[in-house]
């Protein structure tokens, strides 16, 4: 595995690929803390494309609190076991004086989608996120990109820029990875003690309370079901603060009142401690 360490670095090696037309790129965005769920995108892109580039960059811009980005976990020599292990080609980390090089002025926002749910709790995170995400597109020009399904608006809102900019990439969604006992991995839960990750629990059972109330019972009133979702999240006890929890089209993330087969997102949002913690799922 070859570590890249700047953009200019890597344009040449994206140059000298080109030069392989047979060659397919895959690319993994990420910030780091490598954990099993990243492994799981990993894996997906190795078994897709010919070469497969994994970027680490903890993006500044995405960040809304500075405390939040001070205490982001960061374990360089551990990620780069993790990609070589896994067979990853290139480890993509450029310096954030590359990515935001003095004078820098140019943001995507993906409007509306940006403002509703993690986008009101955090303002700017996803003009941040959408504005690395597109600065690595043209600098890793990969034939597939892979996103996991735990940040659910994060994917609803990168397919939504790159069909609006014409990105020529095929973005491809990878299921939540979870530990056994339902807690979506997640470089966060390394922030949590032992009594924190054990209430952090009540994110996926509220999850799998839905998933019951609306498949086995039947129940497709949003609100019914939201309430199922505060329930369980609020009976988790002290410490335990509910963000938020919403049903929402696929699509648009506008919120539905009774769940469409095949197009539901449900969200929740939570404080373990302090700790912000996400979860989601399809329905
Ligand atoms: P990060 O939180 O490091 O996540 C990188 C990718 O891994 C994202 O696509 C995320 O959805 C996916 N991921 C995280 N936990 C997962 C899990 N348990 N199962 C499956 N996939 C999981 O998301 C970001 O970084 C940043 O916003 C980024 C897109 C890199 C832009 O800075």
């Amino acid at each position: 595995m070859e570590v890249v360490q700047s953009i200019a670095q890597m344009r040449e090696i994206r140059r000298q690929l080109a030069l392989t037309p047979e060659a397919t790129v895959g690319f993994v965005p990420t910030m780091g803390a490598l954990h099993k769920g990243h492994g799981r995108l990993i894996q997906r892109a190795l078994n897709t494309a010919s070469l497969v580039v994994v970027s680490s960059f903890v993006n500044p811009l995405q960040f809304n609190d500075p405390r939040d980005l001070a205490r982001y976990p960061r374990t360089p020599s551990q990620d780069h076991d993790i990609c070589n292990k896994l067979g990853v080609n290139y480890f993509f980390e450029p310096p954030a004086e590359d990515i935001y090089p003095p004078g820098f002025l140019t943001t995507v926002n993906v409007s509306r989608l940006a403002n509703r749910l993690e986008g009101a709790s955090r303002p700017g995170h996803f003009r941040g996120v959408c504005t690395v995400v597109a600065k690595l597109f043209n600098i890793v020009q990969p034939h597939f990109a892979f996103f996991g399904h735990k940040d659910a608006q994060q994917l609803v809102l990168i397919r939504h820029m790159v069909r609006d900019l014409a990105f020529d990439i095929e973005i491809v969604g990878v299921p939540t990875e979870r530990d056994k006992n339902g807690l979506a991995l997640s470089s966060r839960n390394q922030l949590l003690d032992d009594e924190q990750r054990q209430k952090a629990l009540c994110l996926n059972r509220a999850l799998r309370r839905v998933h019951f109330l609306a498949k086995k019972q039947g129940i497709t009133h949003c609100g019914e079901l939201l309430q199922a979702v505060r329930s369980a999240i609020n009976s988790a006890g002290e410490g335990v603060e509910l963000d938020y929890a919403a049903i929402v089209s696929r699509t648009t993330l506008e919120d539905l009142s009774h769940i469409e087969r095949g197009n539901t997102l449900v969200l929740v949002a939570a404080r373990v401690g302090g700790i912000r913690l996400i979860d989601s799922t399809r329905l």
